[in-house]
């Protein structure tokens, strides 16, 4: 099962595959306000295993830039696969 990890904490949270993550990141402390990419309330940063969230939505290809950064949106993230470790 897919595991998100918060790097702070070292809490470890099990998703289901493609599940979205924002409630998890919501419990653990991320803010939200749009919950839909616009505002960037929610920046993630991703310590490991970007490559196991799903592509970047246009949203934040808008507001992160080119996607090659470490950043994300964790309103707009779902995660597919392994452990993918965070922080905020
Ligand atoms: S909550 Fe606004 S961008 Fe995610």
């Amino acid at each position: 099962m897919p595991k998100l990890i918060f790097d702070h904490s070292g809490d470890e949270i099990e998703l289901e595959e493609g599940a979205p993550i924002a409630e998890a990141c919501e419990e653990a402390g991320v803010p939200f306000a749009c919950t839909e990419g616009v505002c960037g309330t929610c920046v993630i940063e991703i310590k490991e295993g970007k490559e196991h969230l799903s592509r970047p939505t246009q949203e934040e290809l808008d507001f992160l830039g080119d996607g090659t950064c470490d950043e994300r949106l964790a309103c707009q993230c779902r995660i597919k696969q392994g452990c993918v470790k965070i922080t905020f």
